[in-house]
């Protein structure tokens, strides 16, 4: 498919790329591209970003039939676009996809579809350390139409975010609350889906934490409440006694790009890395056994974040002397090195645009 090129005749006035926010700026371009039963995806084009015009009724306003996806372009010193793994972003929407019972996407195409998108819209990628080009692919179900059932016709976007760190504290240590009383997710539901739905129930308990001081909830399997899932953005990983530890993928946990790319590390590093079921209470316990030694979260917006405080129910657990530990500056320095073009690229991780 030939994707058609609308350049704007007025491009907007770029923010100062020092100390950007996270996702509040938008590039001058978004690509677009329609589904309708019977007729698959068509009409792909690049045009200047802009609002859509959608019915009131539209299915995704309703019933939330949407999904989405994150990652990241850089540019490098040598002033090359750099993506980082971009297929793996269109294989998880795909996944995504079949469990809202959207129509899957051409992986290839996207990803193509995507570089000259970037390519057309390379001045808006900071250069600045920490910053980068964040970009949000994203699905809605647009049939106008009240009943429930999957949508014939749909909307697939790419849009893209000049952006500074995820966290305002930067490489500091965050504090992360326990969260007992809601959960996500259980399995069987989406949580191992990119949808908008999974982080709308997360909101509530998101806002309790952050009253009392707390950057992100740590979520508890939502059977039990006994063993650890994932932080509201992010995977999270535990080194305990010298084993990087963190949990296995069980249909309600987000498949990370960057968690996959930590344990790929790791294990190329012979650092030893288990995915396995792990409860809260274990990780008390390797706490108050002085064998809780690093706890760092992994996503595409956030990076990597080093955790300096678990709350618990009345339990503090303070990290490392709430410093950034060993393994989790080696993991932060390696993918963003990678990233960024600093280090060489010995996995084959960065798509390169031009
Ligand atoms: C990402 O890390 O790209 C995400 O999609 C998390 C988002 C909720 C900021």
């Amino acid at each position: 498919m030939n994707i058609s090129i609308t350049k704007t005749t007025t491009p907007k006035a770029k923010p100062t790329m020092d100390n950007l926010p996270f996702g509040k700026y938008f590039s001058d371009h978004m690509f677009v591209m329609d589904y309708a039963e019977g007729k698959g995806w068509y009409d792909p084009r690049i045009v200047p970003y802009g609002p859509l015009e959608l019915e009131p009724s539209a299915m995704v306003f309703h019933y939330a039939q949407e999904i989405f996806e994150g990652l990241k372009a850089y540019k490098s010193k040598d002033g090359h676009v750099r993506l980082f793994r971009p297929y793996k972003n269109f294989e998880r929407m795909n996944v995504s996809a079949e469990r809202l019972a959207i129509p899957a996407l051409d992986v290839d195409f996207c990803v193509d579809a995507l570089k000259q998108l970037v390519e057309l819209d390379r001045d808006w990628i900071p250069e600045q350390e920490g910053a980068s080009l964040y970009i949000r692919p994203f699905i809605i179900a647009t049939d106008e139409y009240l009943g429930v059932r999957p949508s014939d016709t749909y909307k697939f976007l790419i849009i893209c975010s000049p952006s500074g760190l995820y966290y305002p504290e930067g490489l500091d240590p965050v504090k992360i609350y326990v969260e007992d009383k809601y959960v996500r997710t259980v399995r069987g539901a989406t949580g191992f889906t990119k949808t908008g739905g999974n982080y709308a129930s997360s909101i509530k308990a998101q806002v309790i934490a952050h009253e009392r001081g707390y950057s992100q909830v740590l979520w508890l399997d939502g059977v039990e409440q006994k063993y650890v899932e994932e932080v509201g953005s992010m995977n999270i990983f535990f080194k305990i006694d010298g084993e990087v530890v963190t949990p296995m993928l069980n249909g309600s946990i987000l498949s990370g790009i960057t968690r996959m790319s930590t344990i790929e590390l790791l294990k190329k590093w012979g650092v030893p890395v288990s995915e396995r079921r792990i409860s809260i209470q274990e990780i008390f316990d390797a706490y108050q056994a002085g064998k809780l030694e690093e706890c760092f979260g992994t996503g595409t917006a956030a990076i990597i974040s080093p955790v300096g405080e678990l709350r618990w129910e009345d339990h503090v657990m303070t990290i490392n002397d709430n410093q950034i530990g060993e393994i989790t500056q080696r993991v932060f320095d390696t993918i963003t090195g990678i990233q960024t073009g600093t280090m060489p690229d010995e996995m084959n991780w960065v798509v390169t645009v031009d």
